[in-house]
């Protein structure tokens, strides 16, 4: 067994090095950081780092990673670290979270990769390596065909078991309304207490204010928002904050 391993092992270093050999950027960078990289590593941290929101307002993935983001989608390892985020909101529900259950408890959730997946549009159109086409991806989701994110279905039925009021909050534009209801009814959600799209006064405004000045009027009205789950900073920034957020990864696209 020790043996098979070294062997396989050795086979996929030479592997690496033979196909990192003609690649320029990582010969660039071996100079830099004296250190012999592989592709895989580049685009890993790349990926990292847009996570970390280190690196932000991209407009594409970067061509060499093109490949390595769309395996990562597809992943294990995207479904793992999804599923993670998840159980992370369910230990704060269940330890810190001091539920008040008077019917102002709320929790608010992104719709686009949160609760619905755009993966199997990213995929027909380059996993982000091209240009978003803001057209035919709301072309794509009038379709009403986005597939559920099946961990985040389980915490949004465990908070409505819960009592808690689930706020949907959208950077869809209201045009969308009818064909977001169908597509997250049919794929199991229901009995949320608000659906939020962008009407014509929001789609001037920057997203992360936009979803600032939801938060702002939800708390207005009285709610306690306990979470967010969420696939980008600007749905988790800007004030009021939540008592908590929770961001799922998504290194497809960057929405400001
Ligand atoms: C964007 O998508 C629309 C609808 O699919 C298409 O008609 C248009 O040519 C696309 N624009 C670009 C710049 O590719």
């Amino acid at each position: 067994m020790a043996i098979n391993l070294g062997f396989l092992l050795v086979i996929s270093s030479l592997l690496l090095s033979l196909s990192s050999a003609d690649w320029n950027i990582l010969n660039q960078k071996k100079g830099k950081y004296g250190l012999q990289i592989t592709l895989k590593n580049y685009c890993e941290s790349w990926r990292m780092n847009v996570e970390l929101h280190n690196i932000r307002d991209f407009e594409v993935v970067p061509e060499e990673c093109v490949d390595y983001i769309g395996k990562y989608m597809t992943s294990t390892q995207y479904k793992v670290d999804s599923e993670r985020t998840i159980d992370e909101c369910t230990v704060y529900l269940s330890t810190s979270c001091g539920l008040k259950k008077d019917g102002a408890d709320a929790w608010i959730f992104d719709i686009d990769d949160t609760l619905l997946s755009t993966v199997p549009y990213y995929k027909k159109n380059g996993y982000g390596g091209r240009k978003l086409n803001s057209t035919s991806l709301e072309e794509w989701m009038k379709q009403g065909k986005a597939p559920a994110l099946e961990h985040s279905l389980k915490l949004f039925n465990q908070l409505k078991g819960l009592g808690v009021q689930i706020i949907l909050v959208s950077s869809r534009k209201e045009c969308l309304r009818s064909a977001t209801i169908d597509n997250l009814v049919d794929v199991g959600y229901h009995g949320w207490k608000s659906l939020i799209l962008r009407d014509e006064n929001d789609e001037n405004k920057d997203i992360q204010k936009y979803k600032a000045d939801v938060r702002k009027q939800l708390a207005n009205n009285g709610y306690r928002i306990w979470g967010i789950l969420g696939y980008q900073w600007s749905s988790i920034e800007g004030l009021p904050t939540p008592k908590r957020s929770f961001k799922l990864p998504n290194p497809l696209y960057y929405v400001a």
